[in-house]
């Protein structure tokens, strides 16, 4: 349709382009970021997220506040509309849309309605197995975990929904000879005589004002939101008390060990067996002993919900209070090159802080790592 004749519309307001480009940037930067990244740069990725979430936001007060072809009003077709559009496909006489055509406008609710499910999911995982951010206070790690995985399955389903739709768009360029990816950088769309007049352009002009001051109220609900709440205690995080013993004991010849890193049943064993602690005598007297076994009992792995909490609840059997030597710990650090844990600064797989700037608390959260794959000469 090279006619020279035909005039050039605006059809993609600015916004909306800024909009599309910015959410394709962040959507692959979240992607790359979620499957790819090292565990440390999960902040990133969270970061990425809540941008993505003002830009969805910004979508859906725009679909109704909009130019023309940005409001939802103007891309919610009948199913009637519907099967004509894909019949005018199938006889090669695809009927034109200047906006999005109804299988277009599909593709946008569902990719907005994913992209929300991704968010929730996301910020339900990171409450219950980071505990962090707003909803830690919340969700215990059995929910996170669930939500994870729906997170995971639910970012595949986008890159398939993201090829459909780039699929769907060198489709509708081809058969309608408009490139459909250049309307969206210029956001002009020929006019075309056949153009479906119920939607004529420029009819409704954006309205400036309301969508920022909606805007605003959201980003004062969300920011404030976000501080009060991630500000809340973690669930399942019991504040321990300080246990002198314990804290002097302990502490002699390695770091203080959380005791919500092992199960109850494996400080037991170890408080029966401290005359042959690795190899150490590390007994104590019958009162100290008791007290310290209580101490460890209180707090075990059963009685708190962090994510290491959970998974060091598995130990193995030969070594059954070996924290290095839980499944879950060889499997998060059979990465890490071996005489790392043998030189200064770490000199030890025990040595858990010299990685972990919050290994005393239990917390073990993934910005917290401090890791450096190489050892100090
Ligand atoms: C006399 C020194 C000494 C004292 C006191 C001591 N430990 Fe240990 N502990 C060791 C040694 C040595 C190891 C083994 C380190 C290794 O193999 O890398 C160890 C290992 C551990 C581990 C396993 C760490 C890992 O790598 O998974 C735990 C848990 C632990 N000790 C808890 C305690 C507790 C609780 C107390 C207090 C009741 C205590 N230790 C007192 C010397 C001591
Ligand atoms: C040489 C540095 C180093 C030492 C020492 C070390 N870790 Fe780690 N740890 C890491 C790194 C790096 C990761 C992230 C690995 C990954 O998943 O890519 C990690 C991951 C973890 C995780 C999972 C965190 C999460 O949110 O996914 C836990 C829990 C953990 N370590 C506990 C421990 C404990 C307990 C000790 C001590 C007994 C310890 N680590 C000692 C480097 C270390």
């Amino acid at each position: 349709m090279k006619n020279k004749n035909i005039k050039q519309i605006k059809v993609w307001d600015l916004p909306i382009r800024i909009f599309h480009w910015a959410l394709l940037v962040l959507i692959l930067a979240a992607l790359l970021s979620g499957f790819f990244a090292p565990e440390w740069w999960l902040n990133y990725h969270i970061w990425i997220g809540y941008v993505i979430i003002g830009l969805v936001i910004f979508r859906l007060i725009w679909g109704f506040f909009g130019s023309s072809y940005s409001r939802f009003v103007s891309f919610i077709f009948s199913p009637k509309i519907l099967l004509e559009h894909i019949k005018g496909i199938n006889s090669n006489q695809p009927i034109y849309f200047l906006g999005h055509n109804p299988l277009g406008a599909l593709m946008v609710f569902a990719l907005l309605f994913v992209i929300s499910a991704i968010i929730i999911s996301g910020l339900i995982n990171l409450g219950g197995i980071e505990n962090q951010g707003p909803f830690a206070f919340l969700i215990d790690y059995a929910t996170g975990f669930i939500a994870g995985k729906w997170h995971i399955f639910l970012a595949y389903l986008l890159i398939i929904m993201i090829f459909l739709h780039i699929l769907g768009v060198i489709f509708e360029s081809k058969i309608s000879r408009i490139s459909l990816v250049r309307a969206m950088i210029n956001g002009k769309k020929p006019n075309l005589a056949n153009l479906d007049n119920k939607i004529a352009i420029g009819l409704i002009k954006p309205q400036i004002l309301p969508t920022i001051s909606i805007m605003a109220i959201f980003a004062i609900i969300f920011i404030g939101g976000y501080f009060l709440l991630s500000r809340q205690a973690p669930s399942g995080f019991i504040l321990m008390e300080v246990n002198e013993d314990f804290q002097s004991e302990c502490a002699d010849c390695h770091e203080l060990y959380s005791p919500s890193l092992l199960p109850a049943s494996s400080w037991e064993k170890m408080m029966n067996e401290l005359d042959n602690h690795f190899g150490e005598d590390a007994s104590l007297d019958i009162e100290t002993t008791k007290n310290i076994a209580a101490y460890l009992r209180k707090y075990s792995a059963e009685n708190w919900d962090s994510e290491a909490s959970n998974n060091f609840m598995i130990v193995d059997n030969k070594a059954p209070y070996k924290i290095s030597e839980t499944p879950f710990w060889k499997e998060r650090h059979k990465n890490i090159d071996e005489n790392l844990f043998k030189t200064k600064p770490v000199k030890g797989k025990g040595n858990c802080s010299a990685c972990h700037a919050d290994a005393e608390l239990g917390y073990f959260h993934d910005k917290n790592i401090k890791f450096r794959n190489k050892p100090v000469k």
